[in-house]
């Protein structure tokens, strides 16, 4: 093997790459020690941005710019490769292994920009095209085609290439510019591309893969799970396309993760779903996989992500850059309904995934008690021939242990959410007598099987799947909320969508279930139906940039549900804009917004420019044409984004906004707007008139607002109605927003 050091890019490209300085290197040795402070002579994994090579440079000549960097072999070394992943597309660079002394002489190469410890992301771990509008023969399922021609992404674990999810019956061949492949699996006009980049296949060993791409994409196919959650189950564009990125294996390595990143933007795809997350509050400049995505939307892919199963506290949203869709989970209408039927002639509804066809309906004592909280009952005769009624531990409580207390004569379990979880109830299915139950519904059990004089037994019966569960949707406990502490002038999470409970693809034999579906909850779980749902607009407007695809699902959603109320929390209070984003994807509607509100790179960079200044711009943009000079410094609050936040203050502020007319050519748009006593909202002008197709507006919006005792946000919204359209944007006044002018911050340093 050739030593690397030993290529030298020509002269003649020299002279263009190293136009500017290089323009950052990592922290000095003398910067604060580490945590895990790694030996000088240990090798790590390093992703190393550098300086990009002209366009038309070919595959070869980027590999050998990125071997240049590297240092030569040393005599007593394996020979095991230094350079891991070489990338184009997400942005110039690589990753490599590397000491840190090695880094450091890296870093003084020409060409070098800056350089990232490799590092984890986390995984986020049918009924639902209905709930959200979909149905056979009518509406966007059949003005799409399904989704028809449009290429659905997926960065996750991989998939079962031969489950009837991904069968193509129906589905024509992928599109001509379609430049992917398979590699060692079965593909078909369904799933069209399957790669990997971590492991050997692109095999699903976890399942989480081929849930999320059956949830986005997945074909008709009749049957259901275990008997239960019955009917036709679908993905939300089951006519489009799948390509998967199999970027996790046992760990999801941020390496792998662009590695996958770069070859979707090289194949074409339309649609990138990731349903993992960068560590909580990570910066622009130091999260990758922002900035790999920022150079598909730039390349006019929709990048939607899981924005975090962190909550229900404040301020815990991840994956919250401005180009970025970042969804919420909720609850869906359905329920596995199971009742347990006390003694007192009362019942209680709760759910259960192992539905008993024939449960007796013999009545067992009641078993709870305070010292045994979780159900720790270890060798315990006292639960012979009961109903144990326990909290669950943070909604999850193991299966073995489960089948412990049933195997040691327990008649069933009764968990009970814990007060945080309230009403969200997340599944499990034990295979054994049990059965999920709310907090609010745990009080009554526990204090029925408390109180004296009773004859405190239950019975446990199971009633299948009921549909028109009300309320819904309601936000999931665990859904990350806002306000973002990375753009506090953005509402994020940007949108609402099915995360808990959710029925989809699952392969056989893996640890946890033995397929063909499963039920699984998450935000992963929520991103896949708004991929699919960005498909299917793609598929009637396949010139909308990612911006426009994103206004349009955020200002058709919904504020309220079927009936006509408020969206819920997982407490049963009024959900805020910080658990729902603009509101509830309503599928039906998406596609005919009537106005958008666009964005492009050259917003962003200016907004870069604002938060970052040049060395921002140079980490996170990487145009050499581009300097913040040249460009408007754009503050969060005054980005043409579909929602609006301002600050919350008494002093009127404001913010302009600029809407392209997509709908008929001729229109009137009049401002209405919906606001509490202490939102004081202005528009100007309030009637936007449109004369032909693409035109543009612009208009202003002052909001002064009165925040009351210590409150987050005052919220209202603003509404552009016409004969045909709404246009709905929240207005949020946060009190975390600054109307702070652009700052040239000092370039913060990386730490590895
Ligand atoms: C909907 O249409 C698809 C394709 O035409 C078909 O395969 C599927 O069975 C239909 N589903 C229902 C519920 O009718
Ligand atoms: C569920 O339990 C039944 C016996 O009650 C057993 O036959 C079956 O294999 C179990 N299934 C799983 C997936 O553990
Ligand atoms: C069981 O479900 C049916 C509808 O499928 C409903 O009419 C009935 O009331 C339910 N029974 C109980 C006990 O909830
Ligand atoms: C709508 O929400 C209200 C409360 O906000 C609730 O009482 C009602 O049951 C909900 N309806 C549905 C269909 O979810
Ligand atoms: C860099 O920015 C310029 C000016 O906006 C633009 O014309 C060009 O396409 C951009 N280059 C890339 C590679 O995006
Ligand atoms: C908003 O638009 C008005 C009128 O075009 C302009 O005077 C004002 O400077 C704009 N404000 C901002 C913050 O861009």
């Amino acid at each position: 093997m050739a030593s690397f050091g030993d290529f030298l890019p020509p002269l003649l490209l020299l002279a263009t790459v190293f136009s500017r300085p290089a323009l950052c290197y990592i922290n000095p040795p003398t910067s604060r020690p580490q945590q895990n402070v790694a030996e000088s002579s240990a090798y790590r994994n390093y992703i190393v941005l550098v300086e990009p090579l002209p366009s038309d440079a070919g595959e070869d000549a980027h590999r050998r710019w990125h071997e240049s960097f590297l240092p030569s072999l040393r005599a007593d070394e394996s020979i095991q490769p230094r350079l891991l992943h070489s990338y184009t597309e997400v942005f110039n660079g690589f990753t490599a292994r590397l000491t840190k002394p090695e880094l450091d002489s890296v870093a003084k190469k020409p060409g070098f920009i800056r350089a990232f410890p490799d590092r984890i992301l986390q995984l986020m771990t049918t009924h639902t095209p209905a709930f959200l509008g979909l149905r056979n023969g009518t509406g966007l399922w059949s003005d799409a085609g399904f989704g028809k021609g449009v290429i659905i992404g997926l960065l996750d674990t991989g998939i079962h290439a031969t489950h009837p999810s991904f069968d193509d019956h129906g589905i024509p061949p992928p599109p001509s510019r379609w430049k992917g492949s398979c590699k060692a699996a079965r593909c078909n006009n369904k799933l069209i591309g399957a790669k990997s980049f971590a492991g050997d296949d692109s095999g699903d060993k976890d399942g989480h893969g081929t849930h999320t791409s059956s949830t986005a994409a997945g074909n008709f196919i009749p049957g259901a799970y275990h008997g239960i959650g019955t009917g036709t189950a679908a993905g939300i564009a089951p006519g489009a396309h799948i390509a998967m990125y199999k970027v996790c294996a046992d760990d999801c390595e941020e390496s792998a993760i662009l590695a996958g990143l770069d070859e979707a933007i090289k194949d074409g795809v339309d649609v990138l779903s990731l349903s993992f997350g960068p560590y909580k509050g990570t910066s622009f400049d130091q999260d990758l996989v922002a900035i790999g995505a920022l150079s598909a939307v730039s390349k006019g892919i929709v990048v939607v992500c899981a924005g975090g199963n962190d909550g229900p506290i404040l301020g815990s949203i991840t994956n919250d850059a401005p180009w970025l869709l970042t969804v919420a989970a909720g609850s869906v209408d359905r329920s596995f309904d199971a009742e347990v039927r006390l003694g007192n002639g009362k019942s209680i509804h709760g759910e259960a995934l192992t539905q008993e066809a024939n449960p007796s309906s013999k009545s067992y004592p009641l078993l709870f008690s305070e010292a045994r909280r979780h159900c720790e009952y270890d060798h315990d005769n006292s639960i012979v021939g009961k109903i144990l009624v326990c909290e669950a531990i943070v909604s999850y409580s193991p299966k073995s242990e489960v089948q412990g207390l049933i195997g040691a004569g327990a008649a069933g379990v009764v968990f009970f959410n814990d007060k945080t979880s309230g009403y969200t109830t997340l599944l499990q299915d034990y295979n054994s007598s049990v059965v999920q139950v709310t907090a609010a519904d745990g009080a009554i059990l526990t204090s029925y099987a408390a109180s004296p004089g009773r004859r405190f037994v239950a019975s446990l019966a199971y009633n299948n799947t009921l549909l028109g569960i009300h309320p819904a949707p309601v936000v999931s406990s665990f859904s990350s909320r806002g306000p973002s502490s990375n753009v506090p002038g953005i509402l994020k999470p940007d949108i609402l969508a099915p995360g808990l409970n959710i029925l989809a693809a699952w392969p056989p034999n893996t640890d946890s279930e033995s397929g063909p579906f499963n039920i699984i909850s998450g935000t992963s779980m929520a991103t896949p139906h708004i991929s699919g749902v960005a498909a299917l607009i793609k598929s009637v407007h396949p010139s909308w940039s990612p911006a426009a695809i994103k206004s349009a699902i955020l200002t058709t959603s919904d504020m309220v549900n079927s009936t006509g109320g408020p969206i819920l929390d997982q407490q049963h209070r009024k959900a805020s804009a910080y658990d729902t984003g603009a509101g509830h994807v309503n599928a039906a509607r998406a596609a005919d917004p009537g106005l958008v509100y666009d964005l492009g790179t050259a917003d962003y960079a200016g907004y870069i420019c604002c938060l970052l200044g040049d060395n921002g711009l140079a980490t996170i943009v990487r145009n050499s044409s581009l300097t913040c000079a040249m460009l408007p410094k754009v503050k969060d609050v005054q980005l043409n984004y579909p929602t609006i936040t301002v600050p919350m203050t008494s002093m009127p502020f404001t913010v302009n906004r600029t809407v392209t007319n997509v709908g008929p050519a001729t229109s009137s748009y009049m401002a209405k707007v919906d606001a509490p006593k202490t939102l004081v909202v202005r528009v100007f002008p309030e009637t936007l008139t449109f004369s032909k197709a693409g035109e543009k507006k612009t208009f202003s919006v002052t909001v002064s607002s009165h925040g009351v005792g210590k409150e987050e946000l005052v919220e209202g919204s603003l509404r552009w109605v016409s004969e045909k359209h709404v246009v709905r944007s929240p207005i949020v006044a946060s009190a975390g927003a600054a109307g702070h002018s652009c700052t040239l911050a000092a370039f913060p340093v990386s730490v590895p």
